[in-house]
């Protein structure tokens, strides 16, 4: 590893989360946004949350692309995205009430999907009934291997799973739907046929086409403004060597095929699904970036082979405040486990790893990485093809020294303590992929660029 002297532009960038979500994402492409003309978020809703700390002031999004803060910065939401208008509308507002107009800089899909109310209350009554069967011990509830069998997913409840249902069964509603109120009409009709069914079987009141339709039209003038062809925005944007880069939201490990199904999300957060999601060919991705933390955390249920259940797990939530930013839930925190970002590499095709929040592993006597998990007395070192054995591993935790400095005002490698450096020695050379970023601190600029030399 070597400090970074260009600084280049981004060519066309994916940013991916290489764990399970919540790596600090938002904090890069704020930083990347400065190289880009265009963000574009590909998949997800507002179950992402990306809080960023800007002149002392702090900004969470959960849609609008973490580059809005840029001035000359377009942001786009592609359509791999599902979309709940309020909240969008919502963000937009609150920008310009903290004296940001986006303007002319938003760009929304047509084909991306909208989040309806009758969906989150889908999410919600699943959600509900899944826990209270787990309570009262119900069979379909399956309860006797927590995480496993856990019939909650432990979403975070605002219909992203429902609306890529709808999607994919061909019952869904798009942005463009709105400027057709016949079409849209018919749209709720079909989708509301069945959803009302799945509703009342768990004891809730079904939707009223007209209400939704009512509700969905007052959106109708608000996206007109906004829509065009976010994939030969891209093209262009890319052909005059403007920078694009495509932001994922949630990780690797929550995705709907390579993630730890079924605890995972509805979308594909992988860089493959980039291209999906926002309308480029695979050939014209320059970088793939994976965004890890120095440590491990995950939100909801699944499985979690480093998770740490003593004090250092309760030590890394409050250091690193790992709460989260859409549903303030505590999140589970383990070791950094490098066979999972092995996979992740591959997965994606990583070019580049940022690792981030070092800062947060100040202080500890010892921190501990898995490069290895054992299965029936096996070593592995590559991430079990099945599932079953995913949840029967057990991770082999390697206890390296640890550093009392706080880091995070170093700027340059050479800053960093010796312990620290190490640390990212080794994530480089397990994972194979050169570390080209350092996050050691909240703020903006506390973010150590490399240079991508072969790991
Ligand atoms: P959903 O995306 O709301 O359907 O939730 C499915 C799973 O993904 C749950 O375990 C959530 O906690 C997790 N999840 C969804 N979005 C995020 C995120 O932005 N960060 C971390 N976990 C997430």
């Amino acid at each position: 590893m070597t400090d970074a002297t260009d600084t280049s532009g981004v060519g066309i960038a994916v940013l991916v989360g290489a764990q399970w979500g919540d790596e600090g994402k938002g904090k890069l492409v704020d930083l990347l946004a400065e190289r880009a003309e265009l963000v574009v978020r590909y998949q997800g809703g507002n179950n992402a949350g990306h809080t960023i700390v800007h002149a002392g002031e702090t900004f969470a999004f959960h849609l609008i692309p973490s580059g809005v803060l840029h001035e000359g910065t377009t942001c786009a939401l592609g359509n791999g995205v599902v979309i709940d208008a309020m909240v969008l509308r919502r963000e937009v507002e609150g920008l310009l009430e903290r004296g940001i107009d986006i303007g002319d800089r938003l760009v929304v899909s047509p084909h991306a999907h909208l989040i309806m109310p009758y969906h989150v209350a889908l999410d919600e009554a699943r959600e509900m009934a899944a826990i209270a069967g787990e309570r009262t011990g119900h069979p379909s509830a399956g309860v006797g291997t927590p995480g496993k069998d856990s019939a909650a997913i432990g979403t975070t409840r605002r219909g992203i799973g429902p609306c890529y249902a709808d999607k994919t069964a061909r019952r869904g509603v798009r942005v463009e739907d709105l400027f057709d109120p016949e079409h849209l009409r018919s749209r709720l009709e079909i989708a509301l046929s069945e959803t009302n069914v799945l509703l009342a079987h768990y004891g809730h009141e079904g939707f009223s086409v007209d209400a939704v339709l009512d509700g969905a039209m007052a959106h109708a003038d608000f996206f007109r403004r906004y829509v065009a062809d976010v994939g030969l925005l891209i093209d262009r944007t890319a052909a005059r060597g403007g920078g694009v880069l495509l932001e994922g939201a949630q990780g690797t490990l929550l995705d709907i095929d390579h993630g730890t199904y079924p605890f995972v999300t509805s979308s594909s957060p992988v860089a493959g699904g980039a291209c999906a999601g926002s309308g480029i060919g695979p050939t014209r991705i320059d970088r793939v970036i994976g965004v890890a933390k120095a440590y491990a955390t995950r939100v909801g249920a699944g499985p979690f082979p480093t998770e740490l259940f003593d004090a250092t797990g309760d030590q890394l939530v409050e250091r690193g405040g790992e709460f989260g930013t859409t549903t303030g839930r505590r999140r589970r925190c383990g070791w950094i486990d490098l066979v999972a970002l092995r996979r992740a590499a591959r997965v994606n095709g990583l070019t580049e790893l940022a690792i981030t929040k070092l800062d947060v592993l100040s202080g500890f006597e010892h921190v501990g990485v898995c490069d290895r998990y054992e299965l029936d007395g096996e070593l592995l070192e590559e991430f079990p093809a099945l599932a079953a054995d995913l949840y029967r591993a057990s991770a082999e935790i390697e206890l390296l020294p640890g550093w009392s400095e706080d880091v995070s005002a170093a700027r340059s490698l050479d800053e960093l303590p010796a312990a620290a450096r190490a640390l990212l020695d080794r994530i480089e050379a397990s994972v194979g992929v050169p570390v080209t970023f350092i996050g050691v601190g909240q703020d903006r600029a506390a973010v150590l660029e490399l240079a991508a030399t072969p790991a």
